[in-house]
């Protein structure tokens, strides 16, 4: 493919970049995959996001496109392109924090496992880049099966000597952003009112709703729980159907992994009690991964929170949830020893 070097100041009469170098503090973010269907609204939320200096967007195919027209936007961040695997050292040198939603999307019908055959391998290499060129940045991984890939990502980090596991974050923000929508539906409520906590991973039962913790504290019937349980476990499921083979969630996991990027920011710039849902390695349960409530700051995951109390219904779920978790994690650490 062409070399591809787009900055914001195409024109080259640009002065010198006094935006990433000076006074205002920002960080440097790089989306890998960011041509693609999350890819492309995510480089524009963090092109809008005050936090971002420079941005980096790298693909295998299209990012001079969509890097000439999110440079165009009259926001702060410089905005460079990267296309292909001869450039992805260069695209990840320097990072604080990387993003990555690269690798094949579910068709109806599939499970988030069937993508493991494609994703395992795009993750792998990307994160071989990353653990040569930004090894302390902060790794957001999106890319499904994320029950699978942050088990590779971790592996792949140990091999080179670099792994730090509160640097390497599993994003189930969509998880959450779908209970709290749904929960406030029921509700009759403001969605931006209402915290729900998603434990567990990212697929099927081993997303774990905890109604009984939601924010404002809240009486749910028994059919309300069932429903809920089940929608927020298959939200990702409702999409891909709708969508009818043209792909899965887009503009919402944008969403949500921009509203996750800016707490994985304010926790490096200092801001006190950033706290979101992750997957992340983890004492929580026997499990060596699992999700829950995390405390980002500048060292990225600074504390990790234990569920809190569960009813019977939830402590069911979690076993079910554990019982499929531990293969998947299983599966991805053998697919880097073997
Ligand atoms: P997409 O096909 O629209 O985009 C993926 C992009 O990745 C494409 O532009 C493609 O060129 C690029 N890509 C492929 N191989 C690459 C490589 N080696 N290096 C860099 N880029 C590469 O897919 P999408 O809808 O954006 O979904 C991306 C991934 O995110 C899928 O695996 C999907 O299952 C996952 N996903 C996760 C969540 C979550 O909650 N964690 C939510 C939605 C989607
Ligand atoms: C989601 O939850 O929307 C994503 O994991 C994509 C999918 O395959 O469902």
């Amino acid at each position: 493919p062409p070399t591809l070097q787009i900055e914001g100041e195409s024109s080259g009469l640009g002065r010198m970049d006094c935006r990433a170098k000076g006074g205002s503090p920002g960080f440097k973010v790089a989306v890998l995959g960011a041509a693609g269907g999350i890819g492309q609204p995510l480089a524009m939320l963090m092109k809008i996001n005050p936090l971002v200096s420079v941005l980096h967007l790298y693909d295998v195919v299209n990012t001079p496109g969509v890097t000439a027209d999110i440079s165009h936007m009259d926001t702060n961040a410089v905005v460079r392109g990267f296309l292909g695997q001869q450039q992805l050292e260069d695209a990840l040198t320097g990072m604080d924090i990387v993003i990555i939603p690269a690798g094949v999307p579910r068709k109806p019908g599939m499970t988030r496992d069937d993508l493991f055959n494609i994703n395992a391998g795009i993750v792998k290499t990307l994160c071989e880049g990353i653990a040569k060129c930004c090894p302390k940045a902060i790794v957001n991984l999106i890319s499904n099966p994320v029950n699978s890939t942050v088990p590779i990502a971790a592996e792949v980090f140990k091999k080179v000597g670099t792994y730090d596991p509160k640097r390497l974050l599993g994003v189930t923000m969509l998880d959450v952003v779908r209970a709290n929508t749904f929960v406030a539906e029921v509700l009759g409520l403001d969605p931006r009112e209402v915290d729900v906590p998603v434990v567990g991973g990212h697929a099927g039962v081993t997303i774990l709703p905890l109604l009984s913790q939601v924010k404002p504290s809240c009486s749910l019937t028994p059919t309300e729980i069932d429903y809920l349980t089940d929608r927020i476990q298959n939200g990702g499921t409702e999409v891909v159907e709708a969508k009818a083979g043209a792909g899965s969630a887009t503009l919402s996991m944008a969403y949500a992994a921009a509203k996750f990027a800016d707490a994985c920011l304010r926790g490096l710039r200092g801001d006190a009690s950033v706290i979101e849902c992750a997957y992340v390695a983890s004492t929580v349960t026997e499990l060596p991964f699992f999700a829950s409530k995390v405390r980002l700051g500048r060292a990225g995951i600074e504390e990790i929170y234990s569920l809190g109390p569960l009813n019977e219904y939830e402590r069911a779920g979690l076993e079910k949830a554990k019982k499929e978790l531990a293969g998947s994690i299983q599966k991805g650490v053998s697919f880097v020893r073997k």
